[in-house]
C-alpha cells in the first residue's frame, strides 16, 4: 500500500486591495510561496493559500473617490495582484476573496453560530476609532503624538464613536488561551511575539471585541440583524477556513489539511491570528493552526511603506530588469525572517552583484568552461585513486547541505538556509583556488586528478541548483542546461541525499551569464529614472482624463443656459472642500481674533490661519474634523502663510454683535474626505 504523503498547509494574510500591492506584500507571498515549494520538493503534500479581504469602509471610501461601486474597485487590484504573483513566478493552490459567495455565505453561518451559542452580543459601544486602520482603540492604548492623542499603529488621529455593536465575548476565554499559549511554546514565533501577547493583551485583561458595525455597508449583512455588516475580522480570519470548504458538504480540503501547519503574518496582524482568531476556532470546536510566525517590516529608508508617505517600491520595475528570481533571492536573503529590514536600490544591486553575478554566476560558468576546455565538454567520472584531502571536506560539506538548509526551513530561518547553500557555493569556489585546475591541466599527468576537480565542481553545482529551486524557482532549469542534466530525476531531494549521482558523460553547454555583473550606480539612476517613468505616465494619464472631463462638462454646460446669479456645476467643481482634522490649534501672537491651525487633510498638513479666535478656544477644536476650502489660493496673514479657509456659519445680531461657529463633518469621516 502506498504511504500517504504528509500534508502541509500554509497561508499569507489576506491582502487590502485598497491599492496595488507593493513589495511588502509580496515579500510574505513570497516567502509562502517558497516554503510550499521546499515541502513539495522534500515529498509533502502542501497547499498554499492567499486572497484579499475586500470588505470595510476605507474600500467603500477609496471606491467612492474613483466613482465606482467597491466591487469594481476591487476587482481592478485583484487582476492587477494576480497578474503580480504570476510575473513573481507565485503558485498558490487558491486565491479567496472576501466577496466570493463561498465565503460570505459561511461567515454569515459562523457569526449566527456564535450568536446562538452566547459568544457574541449585542450592546452600544464609545470607542476611539481609526478609520485608515479600521481599528477600535481604548483611551488608555492612544498614543500622544505633538499634544494629540493618535492611533498607536498609524500615528493618526482617531475620533470618538458611538455605535451599536455585536461585540465577540472575547474575555470569556482569556484564562484558556493563557494556557495554551503557554503550554504550546511552538504557537507564536518569534517567541518574543507570545510574552508581547501574553503581558500586553492577556494579562491586563481582553476587551470584548466589536464584530459588527452600522455605519457603513460594505460588508457581509449579519442575516438576522441586516442594518449590521460583520466587522473585519470574523470576515477576515475566517477566510482560512471557508477557502476549505469549512461548514459545506464539500469539506475535503478541510479534513485533509486543517489545522494549518504555518500562518505567516506581518508583526502587527500577530494580535488578531493569535488573540481572537484562536478563539474564535476554539468556539467553533477546532484545533488551532500549529504555528502563527510574525515576520518583520521592509521599510523604505527606515519607515514603513505607505502610499500616504509617498515611498512605496512595487516589484514591477526591478523584475522586468533583473527577473523575479533576483527580487526573491534578495527579499529573503536580507533579513533574518522575523526581523525588520530596509529595502534600497542601491542595497539590493550589491547584493545582486556579490552572491547572484560572482558567487554563483562565476561558479557555473567557470565550471562550464573548465569541462569545455579541458573535456571537450564532457562530464568526467571520478576515480577513487586520486582522491585528496583537499576533497574531503567539500564533499562532506555538500553531502551535508539538504539537511542544513531543512533544519533552517523548518525554523523559518530562509535567510540562514540560502547562507548554507552560499557557504558551500563559496567553499567551491575556494577549491577552485585551492586546486589550480589550470595548472593540472598543462600536465597531461594530472588529467585524472583534473578530472576529479571537475566532477566535484559539477556535482556541488547540481545540489546547489536542487537546493535553490524553493527560493528561486527559475534559475535552477538554467543551470541544469548549461550542466546537460535532462533527466528529471537528477533534479529531485532523492538525488541529493548520495553525494556523486551525477551524470558521467553528460555533454555541458555554455549559456548567457546567469546573473550579469552590474554597475551598481548606474541601474540605481536608472531605477530612481523608471520610478519616476511611471510616476509621470500615471500623472499625464490623469491629466488627460481630467481634461476630457473638462471638455465635456464645458460642452454640458454650454447647452444650459445658466441663470443670473447662479454658478454652473462646473464652476461649483472647481471648489474643493475636504475634510480637515485639528492636529493643533493655537492663538496668533498679537491678534485677538487669529487661530493658527494645523489642519491634516490626507495627504498633506496645511496651516491655515482663520479669524474666529473670538468665538472658539483652541482647546474645543483639536481633533475635530472641520471643513476646509482646499484650493484657495494661499495668502500671508501676519506674515504667516495661510493654506485655504475653514468654512463657519455666521449671523450678525441687531446690536451688531456676531455669533459664529465653524463648520464641522461628521467625526466618522477621514481627513482628506471629499466634500461635495
Ligand atoms: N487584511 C489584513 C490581513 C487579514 S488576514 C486574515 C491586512 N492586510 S494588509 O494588506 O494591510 O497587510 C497584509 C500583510 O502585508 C500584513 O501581514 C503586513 O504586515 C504585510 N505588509 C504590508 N506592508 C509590508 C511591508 N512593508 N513589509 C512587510 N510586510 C508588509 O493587514
Amino acid at each position: 500500500m502506498s504511504q500517504q504523503k504528509k500534508t502541509f498547509y500554509i497561508t499569507t494574510p489576506i491582502y487590502y486591495p485598497s491599492g496595488n500591492m507593493h513589495i511588502g506584500h509580496t515579500y510574505t507571498t513570497v516567502a509562502a510561496d517558497t516554503m510550499t515549494r521546499f515541502k513539495k520538493l522534500t515529498g509533502y503534500d502542501a497547499y498554499f493559500l492567499t486572497g484579499t479581504d475586500e470588505h470595510g469602509q476605507k474600500i467603500e471610501l477609496k471606491a467612492a473617490e474613483a466613482g465606482v461601486t467597491p466591487k469594481e474597485y476591487v476587482d481592478k487590484i485583484v487582476a492587477n495582484t494576480k497578474e503580480l504573483w504570476k510575473l513573481m513566478n507565485i503558485e498558490y493552490d487558491d486565491f479567496i476573496r472576501t466577496t466570493d459567495e463561498r465565503h460570505e455565505k459561511i461567515v454569515q453561518k459562523i457569526f449566527r453560530q456564535f450568536y446562538e451559542q452566547g459568544d457574541i452580543y449585542k450592546a452600544s459601544y464609545e470607542g476611539q476609532y481609526c478609520t485608515p486602520c479600521e481599528s477600535f482603540w481604548t483611551a488608555s492604548q492612544l498614543v500622544e503624538k505633538d499634544g494629540v492623542k493618535v492611533c498607536p499603529d498609524c500615528g493618526r488621529p482617531t475620533e470618538l464613536v458611538t455605535e451599536e455593536s455585536y461585540f465577540f465575548r472575547m474575555s470569556k476565554y482569556q484564562d484558556w488561551l493563557i494556557e495554551y499559549i503557554e503550554s504550546h511554546p511552538d504557537f507564536i514565533q518569534p517567541a518574543s511575539r507570545a510574552n508581547e501577547m501574553i503581558n500586553n493583551f492577556l494579562k491586563p485583561g481582553l476587551q470584548d471585541l466589536c464584530v459588527s458595525r452600522t455605519s457603513f455597508k460594505w460588508g457581509v449583512p449579519v442575516d438576522f440583524d441586516p442594518k449590521h455588516v460583520v466587522y473585519v475580522w470574523i470576515d477576515a480570519l475566517s477566510n482560512y477556513i471557508t477557502a476549505m470548504g469549512y461548514g459545506t458538504d464539500h469539506d475535503e480540503l478541510m479534513q485533509k489539511y486543517w489545522p494549518a501547519n504555518v500562518h505567516l503574518v506581518g508583526k502587527e496582524i500577530v494580535r488578531f491570528h493569535t488573540i481572537y482568531w484562536p478563539i474564535m476556532l476554539h468556539a467553533l470546536g477546532l484545533p488551532l493552526p500549529k504555528q502563527v510566525f510574525a515576520h518583520g517590516w521592509l521599510l523604505f529608508g527606515n519607515d514603513k511603506m505607505s502610499k500616504s508617505k509617498g515611498n512605496v517600491q512595487y516589484p514591477q520595475p526591478i523584475v522586468e530588469r533583473y527577473g523575479c528570481d533576483a527580487l526573491r533571492y534578495y527579499l529573503l536573503r536580507e533579513m533574518p525572517f522575523g526581523a525588520d529590514g530596509n529595502y534600497t536600490n542601491e542595497a539590493f544591486l550589491t547584493r545582486m552583484n556579490a552572491d547572484l553575478a560572482n558567487d554563483l554566476g562565476n561558479l557555473v560558468s567557470r565550471t562550464v568552461a573548465m569541462i569545455e576546455k579541458y573535456f571537450d565538454g564532457v562530464i568526467p567520472a571520478w576515480t577513487d585513486a586520486v582522491d585528496e584531502a583537499l576533497d574531503t571536506p567539500l564533499r562532506e560539506h555538500c553531502a551535508a547541505l539538504p539537511r542544513l538548509v531543512e533544519e533552517q526551513m523548518d525554523k523559518l530561518q530562509y535567510s540562514q538556509a540560502l547562507a548554507e547553500i552560499w557557504k558551500v557555493i563559496g567553499e567551491c569556489n575556494k577549491y577552485i583556488d585551492l586546486t589550480q585546475p589550470w595548472v593540472l591541466g598543462k600536465d597531461p599527468e594530472k588529467k585524472d586528478r583534473l578530472a576529479n576537480v571537475m566532477n566535484m565542481l559539477a556535482e556541488c553545482v547540481r545540489y546547489a541548483a536542487v537546493l535553490i529551486g524553493p527560493f528561486m524557482p527559475a534559475t535552477p532549469e538554467r543551470i541544469y542546461q548549461q550542466l546537460g542534466i535532462a533527466d528529471d530525476s537528477l533534479k529531485t531531494w532523492e538525488s541529493i541525499q548520495e553525494f556523486g549521482k551525477l551524470p558521467v558523460g553528460a555533454k555541458v553547454q555554455k549559456g548567457d551569464a546567469l546573473f550579469p555583473r552590474i554597475d551598481v550606480k548606474k541601474e540605481v539612476a536608472a531605477l530612481t529614472g523608471e520610478d519616476e517613468k511611471a510616476e509621470k505616465k500615471e500623472d499625464k494619464k490623469q491629466q488627460k482624463q481630467e481634461k476630457k472631463q473638462e471638455k465635456q462638462e464645458k460642452k454640458a454646460e454650454k447647452k444650459v443656459e445658466i441663470p443670473e446669479g447662479c454658478i454652473s456645476f462646473g464652476d461649483f467643481e472647481k471648489v474643493k472642500l475636504v475634510v480637515a482634522k485639528v492636529c493643533a490649534c493655537e492663538k496668533v501672537a498679537k491678534s485677538d481674533k487669529l487661530l493658527k491651525f494645523d489642519l491634516d487633510i490626507g495627504a498633506e498638513h496645511r496651516t491655515v490661519l482663520s479669524g474666529i479666535a473670538k468665538f472658539h478656544t483652541p482647546e474645543e477644536l483639536l481633533g475635530k474634523n472641520l471643513i476646509l476650502l482646499a484650493n484657495l489660493a494661499p495668502r500671508k496673514i501676519m506674515g504667516i502663510e495661510s493654506q485655504g479657509m475653514l468654512l463657519s456659519s455666521v449671523v450678525e445680531h441687531e446690536d451688531g454683535s456676531e455669533t459664529l461657529r465653524v463648520l464641522m463633518a461628521d467625526p466618522i469621516m477621514p481627513a482628506g474626505a471629499i466634500i461635495g
